[in-house]
């Protein structure tokens, strides 16, 4: 059965790589993509999102604008990796439609009533800071039983952080929003760095997926060749983790991953630890398990996946 979402977005180079995986497959169903701050501003990632479905000509997904902020922090921005656009890449400027714009409703709302509308219950697909989501479930915690289940990128169970050396960024900027959404009751699945380093796009990939020669594939090579500078410098090597598509790619095809029903609690106010997942991977608190934690991947199954989808676009 297609699989509808909403994807949850703070595009970002990877979340672009999300969106279009997304847009191109037969199994997924976009009902629309929220924006919320993160990698660059609201401003910013609203308009990258608008550029990204013009590029694709996709204008008929519908965007939607959320959370300029975190609910009790201010905005942290991750412009050492995606540049101060959130979107910063080489090559030609990516030219917005002129008819194409954000919608009136705002993305909490958006969600809301999109729960309320659909006989089918939705995948809700967050890969920035979890803002739109908490403010969702505070605002109507009755949509929890129309959710089928949130997949998330964010966290950093077993692993070293990217942000700090605890904290993965999408849960350290709205840590939470996180246990708002941990402690929600709803079917969780969290892409954390424990897998997204498992998806590693380099050279070679990035080469082979340029061949395909069409708008998407010459998006793609552009973006992650501006996206691999950062990676490249931090972690000393030519791999770099594609955070963002694997959450789509788990809903398109689930065997490419593995994981484990554990408890996840976030530390929301330590100066050393804020945004830590805190991942009772041995089951000693006795805490109830409320989130797969995916932990592996079969990254040739992934880029192969994702090749075939891209070379399905413009
Ligand atoms: C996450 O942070 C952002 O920079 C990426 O888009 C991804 O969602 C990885 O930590
Ligand atoms: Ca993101």
């Amino acid at each position: 059965m297609v699989k509808k979402i909403i994807l949850d977005c703070d595009p970002g180079h990877d979340d672009a790589v999300a969106i279009m995986l997304a847009a191109a497959s037969n199994d997924i169903q976009i009902l629309g993509i929220t924006c919320v701050g993160g990698n660059a501003t609201l401003e910013n990632t609203k308009l990258n999102a608008l550029k990204i479905c013009s590029l694709i000509e996709r204008t008929d997904i519908k965007i939607y604008a959320g959370s300029s902020k975190p609910l009790k922090y201010d905005l942290i921005t991750a412009a050492h990796v995606h540049g101060k656009s959130g979107l910063d890449k080489d090559g030609d400027p990516i030219v917005v439609d002129a008819s194409y714009n954000i919608q009136k409703e705002n993305a909490v709302d958006f969600i809301i009533n999109e729960c309320h509308k659909n006989i089918d219950p939705i995948y809700l697909c967050p890969t920035g800071p979890l803002t739109n989501i908490a403010l969702s479930l505070q605002k109507d915690s009755s949509i929890k039983e129309k959710i089928k289940e949130i997949v998330f990128m964010g966290g950093a169970a077993l692993c070293l952080g990217n942000i700090t050396p605890s904290a993965e960024f999408n849960i350290y900027v709205d840590p939470h929003a996180a246990n708002i959404v941990l402690n929600s009751g709803i079917p969780l699945t969290m892409m954390g760095l424990d897998v997204t380093h498992k998806v590693n796009v380099n050279n070679e990939i990035i080469e082979n997926i340029k061949k395909i020669n069409n708008k998407a594939s010459i998006f793609f090579a552009e973006l992650m060749e501006y996206y691999s500078r950062f990676h490249r410098e931090l972690y000393a090597t030519d791999e770099s983790p594609l955070h963002d598509p694997c959450v789509i790619a788990y809903l398109i095809n689930e065997d490419i991953f593995n994981g484990k029903l554990v408890n996840v609690q976030v530390e929301e106010n330590s100066e050393l630890t804020r945004g830590k997942t805190v991942t009772d991977w041995l089951g000693v608190t006795k805490r109830k398990p409320n989130c797969k934690v995916i932990t592996e991947a079969n990254a040739k199954q992934f880029f192969t996946l994702l090749a075939k989808e891209l070379a399905k676009l413009i």
